[in-house]
């Protein structure tokens, strides 16, 4: 079961001062329960875990079987919520170097549509072509111009490489129900679809399809995420007292933390396995809460790598920032530091111990060091990188973040902010319907 350590947080904030929150915290869980707060039209993932079926499930397997048979190579195409979460699950549970691999049992996965990189999607369609692939088509809004243009590519190349038939049989759409120009290929072209429900936004649909098949085509255990996942819905669910509540209790430290002048938060991993953890636990915070000039800003970081170039300002910069260590108590394999007769490294100090171990000591020695140096410290521990345990973790971030913006006092679940880049982009570059912005814009340059 996941553990929330906050015992280095509070030589910087009181207990009473965190306490002093549990009302508005009680306040702010019974409102995601209820659907009394902001954004409560957007309240769909609260009760996924444990209300999706098995039967639901077995579709999903169903699908990723059709895409293991007939791809060596999966595409998902997505941006920020349509992509975050498939590739936090797959890159922590993959093997590091299962994409240099030549023998492969399962699809190697590559992500596209969520950049306008021309050299990126180059370089993509050159690697494709001789290639057995299929494509993950993922949008909510189906309009979304950066994944819109990587599968408008996309769908020709497979068409031409594979012929149609084919094309139609390893091509997969996850979009509404009936808006939007995803939905309306998927449906002139046949495509199996799955719909996102309404009442889910993007950064929170890591347990709908969205996540789910990606995850499935990438070999991993989507019923243990689910089981995971529903261990931590009744965990945090609002019959849960404020004081063992692991996400109203995360929720409130973040947020006194914040007023007492910590502005940054910066998600810390010891695993390389976390990095895309980290992307998506920033959108789902940054998102969610950076709104009405408000918000903690959520950072992250990659550590030992980022303790030699971030370390330094963390360890003596402006003190405004806290940090969060996501940690993992078990690792999947074991490796010992070799003896050496001649020492020249001077390392068999070390000789015999586990790698882990020193890895370890080096996160707790981090910790006392930044605690010393003015950084409140938040430490989140799984038992090993599985299915369960992530899905225990995603869970956990997405109730917190529900009560935390609840306690900030804006919409968690809306992001008005996205669109006004689109607005100039599509000016920009005279889209139809946006003349006058075009006039506008271009008098500005
Ligand atoms: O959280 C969100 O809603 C957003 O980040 C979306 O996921 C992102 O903008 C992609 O949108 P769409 O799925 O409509 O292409």
């Amino acid at each position: 079961m996941l553990k929330l350590n906050l015992e280095k947080a509070f030589g910087f904030i009181s207990k009473a001062s965190v306490a002093a929150h549990e009302g508005p915290a009680i306040i702010a869980r019974e409102a995601l329960e209820n659907g009394t707060g902001k954004g409560n039209d957007f309240l769909g993932w609260l009760h996924l875990p444990s209300s999706i079926t098995t039967e639901f499930l077995a579709d999903i397997q169903a699908t990723s079987h059709t895409l293991r048979q007939n791809c060596d190579v999966v595409i998902v195409a997505g941006i920020g919520g349509s992509y975050l979460g498939a590739r936090a699950v797959i890159e922590a549970l993959s093997n590091s170097f299962a994409w240099l691999q030549e023998k492969k049992t399962t699809p190697t996965i590559i992500y596209a549509g969520h950049n306008i990189s021309e050299d990126y999607l180059y370089e993509l369609t050159e690697y494709l072509k001789d290639k057995r692939f299929g494509v993950i088509n993922i949008s909510k809004s189906g309009t979304t111009t950066e994944t819109a243009l990587a599968f408008r590519l996309l769908k020709k190349q497979c068409e031409q490489q594979r012929g149609k038939e084919t094309a139609r049989k390893v091509i997969v759409a996850i979009t509404d129900k009936e808006k939007g120009a995803a939905r309306v290929t998927a449906d002139n072209e046949g495509y199996k679809s799955y719909v996102i429900p309404d009442n889910v936004g993007g950064r929170y649909s890591v347990l709908t399809p969205v996540g789910l098949l990606p995850i499935a085509v990438a070999g991993f255990d989507i019923t243990k995420l689910i089981e995971g996942a529903a261990a931590m819905e009744k965990q945090c669910s609002d019959a849960v007292p404020f004081e063992d509540n692991l996400a109203a209790q995360y929720a409130a430290v973040r947020n006194e933390l914040y007023k007492r002048g910590k502005k940054i938060e910066i998600l810390v991993n010891f695993s390389p396995k976390l990095h895309y953890v980290s992307e998506w636990w920033k959108q789902l915070y940054g998102e969610s809460e950076g709104k009405e000039n408000k918000g903690i800003f959520p950072a992250a970081v990659d550590f030992s790598t980022d303790l030699h170039s971030m370390g330094q300002w963390i360890q003596e910069g402006e003190r405004s920032i806290f940090e969060t260590v996501v940690s993992i108590e078990n690792v999947d394999h074991e490796l010992r530091v070799p003896s050496d007769e001649a020492n020249l490294d001077g390392l068999n100090y070390l000789a015999g111990k586990r790698i882990d171990e020193v890895n370890k000591m080096a996160e707790l020695g981090t910790r006392i060091a930044h605690v010393d140096g003015g950084v409140p410290n938040i430490h989140v521990s799984i038992e090993r990188l599985d299915e369960y345990n992530l899905g225990e973790l995603l869970y956990f971030f997405e109730v917190a973040c529900g009560i935390s913006g609840y306690l900030l006092g804006v919409n968690p679940f809306d992001q008005p902010g996205v669109e006004a880049y689109k607005k100039n982009m599509f000016a920009l570059l005279n889209k139809p319907s946006y003349e006058e912005a075009s006039k506008e814009i271009q008098a500005r340059l």
